[in-house]
């Protein structure tokens, strides 16, 4: 059990394209994933990266299979490790919604993102991930696996008026 420091925005450590796992099954990589899951539950986070503490590896948990307490109206998305994923478009839907993000405290941003996904991908046992999801959890994904190829929320907004301090922006953000 290890809470780890998350890093924030402006570390050139966040910037960077992760590395495919290798080896799935192993000591090292149960231990990433207890150190991601007890981070993530420690901020209640809706999903956490690898990058986000550090550690450059193509490796996402989220979901929590509850409501989430930043994102109180969202459905539940199922708890998930989701490790070299692949994420592939259906339809040409895009929506609009509000995100935040541990590596931005304070701040939310109204990102587009795809509607509806394709994602594939292993669990930490190697077995194959494939699933096809819309919405939040759709979001989700979107977001976290961003951050395996070093990019954060703010990068894909186009509207900077939707960007602002959680206590600050009209209420409500859902
Ligand atoms: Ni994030």
């Amino acid at each position: 059990m290890a809470v780890k420091p998350i890093l924030k925005m402006g570390d050139a450590r966040l910037l960077q394209v992760a590395q495919p796992v290798q080896q799935f099954g192993t000591a090292q990589l149960f231990e990433l994933l207890q150190d991601l899951r007890d981070t993530m539950a420690a901020a209640s986070g809706a999903g956490l990266a690898a990058p986000q503490i550090g550690v450059s590896l193509q490796v996402v948990v989220f979901g929590s299979g509850q409501p989430n307490p930043r994102y109180p109206d969202a459905p539940p998305v199922p708890p998930t490790v989701l490790i070299n994923p692949v994420l592939t478009r259906i339809g040409a839907d895009e929506q609009l919604g509000w995100e935040g993000c541990l590596s931005v405290p304070g701040l939310r941003g109204l990102v587009p993102r795809w509607a509806e996904l394709r994602y594939q991908g292993f669990d930490e046992h190697g077995t194959v991930i494939d699933r096809t999801v819309s919405g939040f959890h759709a979001r989700v994904v979107q977001h976290e696996c961003d951050h395996l190829w070093g990019q954060l929320y703010p990068m894909r907004m186009r509207d900077f008026t939707q960007f602002g301090f959680t206590d600050t922006l009209p209420q409500p953000q859902a």
